[in-house]
């Protein structure tokens, strides 16, 4: 394996940012989602996510809706 080879491999490793301007990783969003930021705007302001240009916000949205319903879901199978 070459050294490129490499490269691209642990630039997939590596955790994708949604948010650029604050290089706050999806890892980061859905890990504070799940450990009880069920809250939007209280995501944005604990991550950091979304909180200067903007453009991110609708991503920010989607991984938390995502997210939430997966919690939803899961509360429900318990009950
Ligand atoms: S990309 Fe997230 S605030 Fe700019």
């Amino acid at each position: 394996m070459d050294e490129k080879e490499l490269s691209e491999i642990y630039a997939r490793m590596r955790p994708k940012n949604i948010c650029i301007c604050r290089a706050v990783s999806e890892k980061t969003l859905v890990d504070l989602i799940h450990s009880g930021v069920h809250d939007l705007e209280e995501l944005r302001f604990r991550s950091d996510a979304s909180m200067k240009c903007g453009s991110c916000y609708p991503q920010v949205r989607t991984i938390f809706n995502r997210e939430m319903k997966i919690i939803q879901s899961e509360s429900d199978k318990q009950n």
